[in-house]
């Protein structure tokens, strides 16, 4: 099956052609222009998006090699995200499925980042506890077989990711912050500084980010500037350990609690260096298999989209013309 996917739900635009579990393009524009702002400005992304989305739909065909009467169906990222961002993927894809009489299926992005580690992978078996670590999302995800999932646990305020950005931000790191303090952190000591692990005590699986972020704010407030540029790397590297080793404890503690010897981690967070080799670590002390995506599949790109496209089509999950956009659409198994 010869599918288009593309991705507008943020400040990437994205389209790939995927011929079954081959990805032949996967095409993507990061929008530069918010970092200017210290953040993605929505109104801004989505006029970015129209603009893009035409020549990059076409380049992912050309360096594919694929015409459109050869394409079986189409995907789009209809949610969560940004809502004006996420329209204009999905009535392009509604425009195309009508011109083409070909069908279209709307896509999770979040269930797009699950299968974006999958594709990275040579083979896969399941149930696999998934970290789902994004600018949006702290989950950990039970995924029990294709297109099934259990959420057992998420963030109770900021994401970690937003937590990264955010505290970046306070330093002057500007945006995304996440890639500059991982970048930082690898030349400091996370022995420095104690920042606080949240909910890292408590017997559950979910997360807490807003006390992380103010006691950076604190700790900043009475240092010199001088202080804070000498120490940077050691304040970045403290602060990713207290980001980062709680996702690690609670992927752990979640693998043995329901009996899994799989790990997946997904998202924009699951570039972070840190956390690639602290749960390396721990999963082969504990002999369990840690799934890692490549890096592009870690940053939002409409490959991941199309591979879950193809799942649902195959499926004959199929969307109509009254579909909408949805700012926080939840993870749903496949009924
Ligand atoms: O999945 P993504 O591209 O967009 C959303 O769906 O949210 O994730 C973006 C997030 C940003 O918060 C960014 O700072 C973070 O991923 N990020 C990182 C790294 N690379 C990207 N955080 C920590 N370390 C990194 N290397
Ligand atoms: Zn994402």
């Amino acid at each position: 099956m010869m599918i288009l996917g593309v991705e507008t739900s943020c400040d990437e635009t994205s389209a790939s052609v995927i011929e079954d579990n081959k990805v032949l393009s996967n095409v993507i524009s990061s929008q530069l222009i918010h970092s200017e702002f210290g953040g993605v400005v929505p109104e801004l992304a989505s006029r970015a998006h129209i603009r893009l989305i035409g020549p990059i739909v076409k380049e992912a065909l050309k360096k594919a090699g694929v015409k459109l009467n050869e394409l079986d169906g189409l995907a789009v990222t209809n949610g969560p995200g940004l809502v004006g961002a996420l329209l204009v993927g999905l009535n392009y894809i509604k425009g195309l499925s009508l011109a083409l009489n070909i069908p279209y299926t709307g896509v999770n992005h979040i269930e797009g980042h699950l299968y974006g580690t999958l594709l990275s992978q040579n083979e896969y078996r399941f149930p696999i506890i998934f970290l789902v670590v994004s600018g949006g999302h702290t989950q950990i995800v039970l995924m029990k077989d294709n297109l099934s999932y259990e959420i057992i646990g998420k963030t109770r305020d900021d994401a970690v990711g937003e937590a990264f950005d955010k505290g970046g931000k306070m330093m002057g790191l500007g945006y995304p912050a996440g890639p500059v303090i991982d970048k930082l952190a690898q030349k400091g000591d996370k022995k420095f500084h104690k920042f606080p692990h949240g909910l890292s005590k408590y017997d559950t699986f979910d997360f807490s980010y807003s006390g992380l972020k103010t006691s950076l704010l604190v700790f900043l407030q009475d240092k010199t500037e001088d202080y804070i540029k000498k120490h940077l790397p050691d304040i970045c590297a403290s602060y990713q350990a207290a980001a980062i080793d709680v996702l690690v404890q609670k992927a752990l503690k979640a693998a043995e609690k329901y009996g899994v010897k799989r790990i997946g981690i997904a998202g924009g967070v699951a570039a972070n260096s840190y956390l690639r080799s602290e749960l390396q670590k721990a999963c082969d002390k504990r002999d369990i298999t840690l799934y890692i995506p490549e890096l592009v599949y870690c940053t939002d790109n409409a490959a991941m989209i199309a591979r879950v496209g193809l799942e649902y089509l195959k499926h004959d999950k199929k969307s109509d013309q009254s579909l909408n956009a949805y700012p926080s659409m939840k993870l749903t198994s496949l009924k």
